[in-house]
């Protein structure tokens, strides 16, 4: 049977307080909108259709998903309003699932649980008893346990206040009977809306069986309408990402101080330290370890490669056995070969570094390619830029840079080249010899130093 699924995200999320859409703002990384739609395309739903109207194409292009069948509601007249606007897109689907796009955490097994009560020719509700149910629609049964109608909190006397089962509002209906029902929704209540709650009481009176299911907790259906829920939301989600990679065989010190915004894959026995936050798509191969505070995006760490504390490693791919920092800063483009090491206050960018050469203290390499079991001595910069454009420095393999030396590109270092302590390289250093640019010492005999003059008073 056919299963489409209509995503409600039209609402501005007034709470939010921003200049966001509610539904763009980030958890882990991705837009709320984008966790829902990524849920229903999980389910394998024939069609997904999401109903925006807040923030407008600014939502379409910030999720930007072929996938999905884009519906406008102008005005935000209430869910089942939203609904309607949705029933052309659902045409010919048999079940019709309704999500929330603020919604974010519902686990797909409780959707397809869902699904397969639908499949049983029911209409299926998923709900949830609370301690405290107001604002909530509640569910009404009869004297034998039948769901028969919703009842919004604003609409609900002090009895039906006191039920405690609520409505999460994700349901699965039959389609065409979804369209029928909605077609004759009235918005004579509380809110003056269109519920789409109120297709319940349609359903029963048309003899179809209501049918509820439970999610597995809370967090499958909490939704988010200020920031402080946002931020708790994050930690759920953060919480659940850890421990997906602790089963997986991942250390993590602490998973509370542990943010994924992207996805990893790990080897074995990865070490995470405290505050590690990993960004984009990051690959950590077997025995890596991540020191605290340190930021990986977009990047590859080969086996028993160690990132050391305080680092930032970004669009980079790094060999196995290398060891970064603390405090070193990888930007993008850099590619180091096995067993490099790089130590601490050291930037590289666009740096190509051969196998086991070290650049250990203070530099910067930029836009430079390093032969293997070079040395770079500290306080070495590469002068990449000249003011207009961009250079590049090529060091042959076994070459040795004196501390504190300037190469000045465009400008090559032979393998096996010396360039002495404290040198400004402006021209070509040939292979296998010692290179210096600095003035020569000088020492002037019989200099004396000034004494101070003796003034009276
Ligand atoms: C709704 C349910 C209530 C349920 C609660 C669970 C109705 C009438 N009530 O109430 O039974 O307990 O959710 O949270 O359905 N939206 C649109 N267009 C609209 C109106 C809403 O896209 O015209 C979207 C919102 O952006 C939001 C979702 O639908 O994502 C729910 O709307 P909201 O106003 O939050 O519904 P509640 O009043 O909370
Ligand atoms: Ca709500």
């Amino acid at each position: 049977m056919s299963l489409g699924v209509v995503i409600l995200a039209a609402g501005q999320g007034t709470r939010m307080k921003s200049a966001l859409p509610k539904v763009l703002h980030p958890l882990g990384d991705r837009p709320l909108l984008r966790h829902v739609i990524d849920k229903a395309l999980a389910l394998d739903a024939d069609k997904v259709a999401v109903v925006y109207g807040h923030g407008g194409e600014g939502v379409i292009d910030a999720i930007d998903e072929p996938r999905v069948a884009w519906v406008l509601q102008v005005q935000q007249l209430g869910t089942g309003h939203a609904v309607i606007q949705a029933m052309d897109a659902m045409a010919g689907m048999d079940h019709v699932m309704v999500l929330y796009g603020d919604v974010p955490l519902t686990a797909v097994a409780t959707l397809r649980e869902l699904s397969d009560l639908a499949d049983t020719g029911a209409l299926a509700l998923l709900t949830v008893e609370l301690e405290d149910a107001t604002g909530y629609g509640r569910i009404v049964r009869d004297a034998e346990g039948n769901v028969t109608r919703i009842v919004e909190h604003k609409d609900a006397d002090a009895e039906e206040r006191r039920i405690r089962e609520v409505n999460t509002g994700i349901m699965v209906a039959e389609g065409a009977r979804l369209a029928a029902w909605t077609a004759r929704l009235s918005n004579e209540n509380a809110q003056g809306e269109y519920y789409l709650t109120d297709v319940i009481s349609m359903a029963a009176d048309d003899g179809v069986t209501i049918r509820t299911a439970q999610p597995q907790n809370l967090w499958d259906v909490a939704g988010i309408n200020d920031r402080a829920q946002l931020a708790q939301l994050e930690r759920v989600y953060q919480q659940r990402e850890a421990d997906r990679l602790m089963r997986a065989g991942v250390t993590i010190r602490d998973p509370a101080r542990f943010d994924l915004r992207g996805t990893v894959r790990a080897g074995r026995d990865v070490t995470l330290d405290v505050n590690v936050i990993i960004e984009g798509e990051v690959t950590l191969g077997d025995g890596v370890h991540v020191g605290a505070n340190t930021v990986l995006r977009n990047c590859a760490l080969g086996a028993n490669t160690r990132v050391l504390e305080n680092c930032v490693v970004e669009d980079a791919a790094i060999g196995g056995d290398v060891c970064i920092g603390p405090f070193a800063r990888i930007r993008p483009g850099t590619r180091l070969s096995d067993g490099v090491r790089v130590g601490n206050f050291v930037e590289l960018k666009n740096a190509q570094v051969g196998a086991g050469s070290k650049i250990n203290h203070l530099s910067y390499v930029g836009d430079t390619s390093l032969g293997e079991r070079v040395n770079v001595g500290a306080g070495t910069i590469t002068c990449n830029y000249d003011g207009a454009n961009k250079h590049r420095t090529v060091v042959g393999d076994d070459a040795f840079i004196g501390s504190n030396s300037a190469l000045v590109a465009p400008v090559e270092i032979g393998a096996g080249a010396t360039i002495g302590a404290g040198s400004t390289i402006t021209r070509d250093a040939p292979s296998g010899q010692l290179t210096l640019g600095r003035p020569k010492q000088l020492t002037i005999p019989g200099w004396k130093r000034p004494v101070k003059v003796k003034r009276e008073e």
